[in-house]
């Protein structure tokens, strides 16, 4: 198939255009770089000795995408691109929904006018809010998102499952994605935030770079196994993969299925810097922190659903995912800028 990819040169995308390359599919990125650099896009051909055809582009810009479409057969469609920091969509949580539904509305118009009705969207476990229980079933109800980031995934969630009750042609696979970290084991494409990361596995490379002086960890009184916060952290290899088979099960699919993309296996904090600290033999210095607001005890998800209908299931192990962020790290000091 050709398949589209919005926002694909940020961290998921490049590494999702990886696997799509790699099992035979072609590929048409459109990013407006808001969050990402073109450089990835470029290392992605470099590993896969493939072409990529890119459009820098605004998902929001009717035109741009009209164009593209026009210009290029597309069979599917990911949609990776939006914003996606929690504690900035607090502050500007208009540039949040203005971004994050404007860009899928336009998108959707567009493929519609086009009769393209595949889309594979880029949800999150953000959309389960505050969890009565976990593992994190996809038929569990939502009781509200904690912050504008999370409605946004919720909201377009909504979107999408309208149009395929007003179009029973369209083939919607939402995936909630855990906690994506790790890098392709190349060492070429991993995640590159601007400034001080928010996430906890750029945060502990960048402080065993000696970039940053500590890790804060975020409050040791939790109710989980050491006190510290539990989520399911998945190898973005793996999420890579689970878009590629998303794709084959939309092709021959209509409806809307909602997917966790998650391994089932909560980790700590600590048991995270260990494991970092064990398998790459850098220390991480840290002091415990007061908690973060918003931040729940314990998320992860019950991964059968994915295994069932899409035949995908995690492979990858911390340890793997330990070395690639580090691996990532330690050739791209600076990321993408040389
Ligand atoms: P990212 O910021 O690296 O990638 C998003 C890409 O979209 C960037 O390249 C950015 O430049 C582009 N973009 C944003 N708005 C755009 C617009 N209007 N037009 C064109 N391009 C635009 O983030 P990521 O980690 O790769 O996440 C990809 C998707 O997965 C996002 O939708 C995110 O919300 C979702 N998600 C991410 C995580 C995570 O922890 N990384 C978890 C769950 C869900
Ligand atoms: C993980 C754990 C922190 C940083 C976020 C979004 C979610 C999804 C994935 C997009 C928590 C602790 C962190 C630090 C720490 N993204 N931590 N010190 O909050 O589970 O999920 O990213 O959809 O929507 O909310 O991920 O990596 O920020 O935190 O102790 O400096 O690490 O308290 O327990 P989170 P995270």
């Amino acid at each position: 198939m050709n398949i589209l990819l919005t926002g694909g040169a940020g961290f998921i995308g490049s590494h999702t255009c990886v696997e799509l390359l790699n099992a035979g599919h072609d590929a048409v990125i459109v990013d407006n770089y808001v969050n990402s650099k073109p450089e990835a896009v470029k290392r992605v051909e470099e590993i896969t000795g493939k072409k990529v055809k890119l459009y820098e582009a605004d998902c929001c810009d009717k035109a741009a995408m009209n164009k593209i479409f026009d210009e290029n057969k597309i069979d599917a469609v990911i949609h990776f691109a939006g914003l996606k920091a929690v504690g900035e969509s607090v502050s500007i949580p208009l540039t949040y929904y203005r971004n994050n539904l404007d860009s899928t509305l336009t998108l959707c118009e567009v493929m519609a006018a086009h009769k393209c009705k595949r889309i594979v969207f880029s949800s999150s476990a953000t959309v389960y809010g505050v969890p009565d229980e976990v593992p994190l079933r996809e038929d569990m109800f939502c009781k509200g998102c904690t912050n504008p980031y999370g409605w946004t995934k919720y909201m377009i969630e909504k979107i999408l499952q309208g149009v395929v009750v007003s179009d029973p042609e369209w083939s919607v696979v939402l995936l909630r994605y855990f906690n994506p970290i790790g890098a392709h084991e190349s060492g070429r494409i991993g995640e590159n935030p601007n400034g001080i990361p928010n996430n906890l596995m750029p945060y502990i490379t960048k402080v065993a770079a000696g970039q940053l002086e500590k890790l804060s960890v975020y409050g040791n009184d939790y109710n989980t196994h050491d006190g510290t916060g539990v989520r399911d952290y998945i190898h973005v290899c793996d999420l890579g993969k689970g878009h590629v088979k998303a794709c084959d099960y939309a092709a021959k699919h209509t409806g809307c299925e909602i997917i966790n993309l998650g391994t089932g296996v909560g980790y700590s904090v600590l048991d995270i810097v260990n494991a970092f600290q064990k398998v790459n033999n850098v220390p991480v210095p840290y002091v415990i922190a007061p908690r973060r607001p918003g931040d729940v005890d314990a998320c992860f998800a019950d991964p059968e659903k994915a295994e069932k209908v899409l035949g995908w299931k995690a492979e990858k192990t911390l340890e793997d995912m330990c070395r690639d962020s580090w691996n990532w790290q330690s050739n791209n000091p600076k990321g993408y800028e040389e």
